[in-house]
């Protein structure tokens, strides 16, 4: 029997019987020829069955095939510079395992909600295979670079009895009894972890119960989480400005027929260099004045807000030092400007906006104490959390990396429902 191969390694088989295993994406006939379009989830190949070549049982096998339709098909790959594959194989032989039933996704154009509904077959169209390939590569790309610098992965709980990011958009769920909430973020458990290992990230999924309808706004996402401890803002802003450039060169370098898949203009993506053009918040102010935008001091930015800041630039910039006011209780004041937090956030061009949000943390008990208060959050659930800031408490720093806005800008995709295998909106539960 030839060997089994993955269709991704086909150029190392030119001139060789081998055998692939996978699903029928299309298939065209010419009388004496069948030509099947398959897909093994590695690649696509064309295989050509040629009638007078094969026994009569075969050739009338392939003519049987529907969409989707799992398939063995051995044969002879050969070059075919034609082929966008590059490679085409002669059949020779057919085992088909499963003849599927009529594929409701067809070359006829769907909307969204039969697609979202149809999510399970879907992820099988080539576009967004090639999107979820792009996240795979991503996702390894962030933890490599974070090993690289020192980091050790150190998992955040999703299931937590408290909040992080305020307490508007928790999912609130029955613990044994007992009241408990869906990770909005690992970060102050990371505020714990940085202490025992120096520098400590997770990467896991957290949950927002965003009542927005946004093309930017999922409820449950995957962030990055690094945190460091002796790093203040400018080390955390520095490494997150390397981070996305390490990313950034990794899948241009190995999601490159992704991206002609998607058509994305890779252009921009190319360009990015650290460290990014760097504003604060009250730079960002003024220059969205200029463009006649009003932001009264002490708002936070919106969506179109952000869009027009990074499109002035065609690169993603660093937003830094916003009114503590609207930030969360963690966040250390700037010693310069008290009504300003050590914060920042990376907004990317193309209207992706915000895709990393981070600070130095509040490192004194005193100070921590009041912020708790002032945001009426109630001390005894975040004992431990206090407790961290009475054993050898330093100057920490960390942000939040959204892996699905970043996909989202680095493929182009219109909205992040699409760049997440099985998304969660405020519509959506299934499949
Ligand atoms: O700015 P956020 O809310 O920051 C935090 O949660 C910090 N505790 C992180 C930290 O410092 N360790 O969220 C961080 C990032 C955003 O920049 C965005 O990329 C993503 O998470 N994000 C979302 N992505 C998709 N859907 C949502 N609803 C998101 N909310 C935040
Ligand atoms: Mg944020």
């Amino acid at each position: 029997m030839p060997p089994t191969i993955a269709l991704r390694d086909l150029s190392q088989h030119e001139g060789q019987e081998v055998r692939v295993r996978g699903w029928l994406y299309n298939r065209r006939s010419s009388g004496k020829l069948e030509f099947l379009i398959l897909r093994d989830g590695t690649g696509y190949v064309q295989a050509v069955a040629f009638k007078k070549e094969l026994p009569e049982e075969v050739f009338e096998s392939c003519r049987r095939l529907t969409q989707e339709s799992s398939v063995i098909v051995s044969g002879s790959v050969r070059r075919d510079d034609r082929s966008p594959w590059g490679y085409e194989i002669g059949l020779s032989d057919l085992e088909i395992l499963h003849i599927a039933d009529e594929y409701p996704i067809g070359p006829k154009e769907h909307g969204v909600a039969f697609l979202m509904d149809h999510r399970h077959l879907w992820l099988r169209s080539s576009m967004q295979h090639a999107v979820l390939r792009v996240r795979s590569e991503a996702s390894l790309a962030c933890r490599e670079f974070l090993h690289s610098e020192g980091f050790t992965c150190v998992d955040s709980p999703i299931l937590t009895p408290t909040s992080c990011e305020g307490t508007s958009t928790l999912f609130e769920t029955d613990y044994f009894g007992q009241k408990a909430f869906l990770s909005q973020s690992g970060q102050l458990y990371q505020e714990a972890t940085c202490l025992a290992f120096g520098r400590s990230y997770c990467f896991g999924p957290t949950f927002r119960a965003e009542k927005s309808k946004t093309r930017r706004h999922l409820a449950e996402f995957w962030m990055l989480e690094p945190e460091m401890a002796y790093a203040g803002l400018d080390d955390a802003i520095d490494l997150a400005e390397r981070l996305c450039c390490a990313v950034i060169e990794r899948v241009l370098d190995r999601n490159r027929q992704d991206f002609k898949r998607l058509e994305r203009d890779t252009s921009l993506l190319e360009g990015v260099r650290a460290p990014f053009p760097r504003l604060t918040y009250d730079e960002a102010l003024s220059r969205l004045r200029e463009r006649d935008v009003e932001v009264k001091w002490g708002e936070d930015f919106g969506g179109d807000e952000e869009t027009v800041l990074a499109s002035l630039e065609n690169h993603p910039i660093v937003v830094h030092r916003y009114p503590t006011s609207i930030k969360p209780f963690y966040m250390q004041p700037d010693p310069e400007d008290p009504r300003l937090a050590l914060n920042f956030d990376v907004i990317a061009p193309e209207g992706y906006g915000e895709i990393v949000g981070g600070s130095q943390r509040i490192h004194e008990e005193p100070l921590l104490r009041e912020r708790m208060k002032s945001h009426g959050l109630d001390e005894s659930v975040f004992r431990w959390y206090l407790e961290l800031r009475r054993y050898g408490t330093v100057p920490h720093a960390g942000f939040g990396l959204g892996i699905e806005r970043l996909v989202g800008w680095f493929t182009g995709v219109p909205h992040l429902r699409e760049t997440i295998p099985f998304p969660r909106t405020l519509n959506r539960l299934y499949p």
